[in-house]
């Protein structure tokens, strides 16, 4: 049976509520029960220093967040559970992803790219109050997956991007130093609908409208009291549309209840009644877990030494996986022999132009390298005679033509190779 390899991180930045149990930890914890599936979870407490300034709340959030998923059934034997600082090698590999990630693509990033335009609207300099971590943040993000060469990588859509940057580095990196690692690909639940919170919007921590997934069953009963309603009256047939209420029922309860609340809706069901049959199906899901979550907050020694374990068995994956990689790069011991320096492989060899049309009715082209590796991506352009033209004058110029085309293409990863690429075509 081929292995599927699937890693995730959750940032070690807040209290789990239920919309991370519903749209993350519960299809994960079921994913790493299905045959043919390697599942790598980790607590991404580097990324948390990137947003938070508070130790003692990074240090509560990684034991509430840890003992989170293992109340809701993760097994710590069957998949491999770890904290992100307890992998030096996560570091050290983020350093020579960065070496081979354009500057460029990280200007592009959404989560930086939004505090840059932010500060350019209110007038403000446009790094103003912006970290080199959070730069930097997708390029650890691709250290993480890239340490363990996941195929898979389930997160919310507002991480897609960070799943491609992380594809980009792996191809460069490949395309300089061999074949190393394995592109991922984002796995996006589209089942999952996202959890709406107390307010009707979205369950998130930044709009303060969440529930803890393990509060006691006296506050989760006052939580879902005041979930927002609208002001029907006992006896006034409900729309099920739009109500927070029924979707959040809908996420925990079977089809058939589903059902039957839907008819109860229909027949005038009282907002009070609802709310008491929403909260004893969720109670009945979380019970179990919240003894099992108890004990652990309780004993944090029982959760490290749990971490402490999975550490142990992801860096028997990443230590020798980074002296490979050391090696590869020529950081080398001088004591076994030097290599004398070869004239840079003709790795350029084959390279062509490719242009195409997308489904967004735009012409496009693209350089690749023998192997289908993109070198150089245009934008969307409005006709197939400017993509033609850029095309001859790239041919023509080689990379003289760069700069005059920067604005009809994406930003490049590696200039070395493109130009090599192109004064190897301008040649021929
Ligand atoms: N950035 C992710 C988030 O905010 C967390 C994360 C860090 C992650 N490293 C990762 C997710 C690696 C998947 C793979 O949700």
């Amino acid at each position: 049976m081929t292995i599927t390899r699937f890693l995730t991180g959750i940032t070690t930045s807040g209290t789990p509520h239920l919309g991370n149990y519903v749209g993350s930890i519960r299809p994960a914890v079921r994913a790493s029960l299905t045959p043919g599936v390697e599942s790598f979870y980790f607590l991404a407490d580097y990324h948390a220093l990137i947003k938070i300034d508070e130790p003692a709340r990074i240090q509560r959030s990684t034991l509430e967040i840890a003992a989170s998923w293992l109340a809701a059934g993760l097994d710590p034997e069957r998949v491999t559970f770890y904290r992100q600082s307890d992998i030096p090698e996560i570091p050290e590999l983020t350093w020579f992803l960065t070496c081979v990630t354009g500057k460029g693509v990280l200007n592009r990033a959404h989560a930086y790219k939004a505090s840059v335009d932010k500060n350019t609207a209110t007038g403000v300099d446009p790094d103003s109050d912006v970290t080199a971590g959070l730069f930097m943040y997708p390029v650890l993000m691709g250290a993480d997956i890239l340490m363990f060469n996941a195929h898979k990588v389930p997160v919310g859509r507002d991480q897609i991007q960070h799943i491609e940057m992380a594809r980009d580095m792996a191809h460069s990196f490949n395309h300089r130093y061999g074949e190393h690692f394995v592109p991922p690909q984002a796995e996006i639940e589209e089942s999952v609908a996202t959890l709406p919170g107390l307010d009707g919007r979205k369950m998130s921590k930044s709009y303060d409208n969440t529930i803890p997934l393990f509060a006691s069953r006296e506050q989760l009963k006052k939580l879902i009291a005041g979930i927002v309603t609208d002001s029907r009256a006992p006896g006034e047939p409900k729309e099920t549309e739009g109500s927070a209420l029924f979707q959040i029922y809908q996420a925990f309860a079977s089809a058939e209840e589903t059902e039957s609340l839907r008819k109860a809706y229909a027949e005038g069901i009282s907002w009070g009644d609802a709310k008491q049959t929403l909260f004893e199906r969720i109670d009945r899901e979380i019970a179990p877990m919240r003894e099992r979550y108890q004990y652990l907050m309780d004993n944090p020694g029982e959760v490290e030494a749990m971490l402490l374990a999975g550490a142990a068995k992801a860096r028997a994956i990443a230590t020798p996986f980074m002296t490979r990689l050391r090696h590869a790069v020529g950081l080398r011991t001088l004591s076994t022999g030097v290599e004398k320096s070869k004239a840079k492989a003709t790795k350029t060899a084959g390279a062509s132009f490719k242009q195409y049309r997308e489904k967004d009715g735009k012409f496009y082209f693209k350089l690749t390298d023998a192997k289908g590796n993109v070198l150089l991506q245009s934008l969307g352009l409005e006709s197939p005679q400017t993509a033609g033209k850029s095309i001859a004058l790239l041919q023509q110029q080689g990379s003289d033509a760069l700069d005059s085309l920067k604005d009809a293409l994406e930003p490049i990863t590696d200039v070395q190779a493109v130009q090599a690429a192109l004064e190897a075509i301008k040649a021929a």
